[in-house]
């Protein structure tokens, strides 16, 4: 029998092979990267694995309205904006003005621009100017993990029953069982997860991932008829 411990070389090994065979080079999202790297910005972007399933959640939830909280080089954003529909939008929020103008840039570059507006600020200041620009079929949750709850709350209130909302890095190399109180990244995760369990606005479940980024996961959920629009 082989050794089914998920060793780090063979992981990525395998999340190469299945991002040649599913998802293939791409000139719009390798440049994006190129962007955001020569910039010197984190390489925290999700993997382009999981930027398909973003994509994917967005089709087949027939997502015209999309809402992502934490832009970064609009990555992932790209990949949603794809998944629109003439007329679709994307409403990304970016807390860095810096960042945001490279977001933009990304987005022209790909092609995309018109499908998305880049709103300037925290997200918890931002989210509440939303609520005319709702409801919102998919959210993408993925900035400051300390405000998951804030985002959380508002992701049901800009939504409406059958919203998907996705949550980044719910497991953190494993931290999600292990860190201490001092930890406040994973303990905004973890209050996160508990607010997914305990309000009956959703309905979750997570699964783990393994790639270029490591050990990590995603908690995905749909709004129940508990969400008043
Ligand atoms: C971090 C944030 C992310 O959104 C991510 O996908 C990976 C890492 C971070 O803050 O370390
Ligand atoms: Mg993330």
């Amino acid at each position: 029998m082989t050794d089914p411990t998920p060793t780090l070389e063979r992981w990525r090994a395998v999340d190469h092979y299945l991002t040649d065979t599913l998802v293939g080079s791409d000139a719009a999202l390798e440049s994006a990267i190129a962007a955001q790297n020569a910039a010197d910005l984190p390489s925290i972007e999700v993997s382009a694995l999981s930027g398909k399933f973003l994509n994917l959640l967005a089709r087949l939830c027939g997502a015209t309205r999309i809402l992502e909280i934490g832009t970064l080089g609009a990555y992932s954003t790209i990949w949603l904006a794809r998944a629109l529909p003439a007329g679709g939008q994307v409403v990304t929020i970016e807390a860095e003005p810096e960042i945001a103008a490279l977001a933009r840039e990304n987005l022209s570059r790909a092609g995309v621009a018109h499908l998305v507006e880049v709103v300037i600020g925290r997200g918890a200041q931002v989210l509440p100017t939303l609520v005319g620009a709702g409801p919102f079929d998919l959210v993408f949750i993925d900035a400051d993990k300390e405000s998951n709850t804030i985002y959380l709350d508002w992701a049901a209130r800009l939504g409406h029953p059958g919203t998907v909302v996705v949550v980044d890095n719910v497991v953190r190399s494993g931290r999600v069982v292990t860190a201490g109180a001092d930890d406040t990244q994973v303990q905004g995760v973890k209050a996160g997860l508990q607010m997914l369990a305990d309000d009956p606005r959703f309905d979750a479940t997570a699964l783990q991932t393994l790639d270029r980024k490591g050990w990590d996961g995603i908690a995905v959920a749909v709004l129940t008829e508990d969400v008043r629009i």
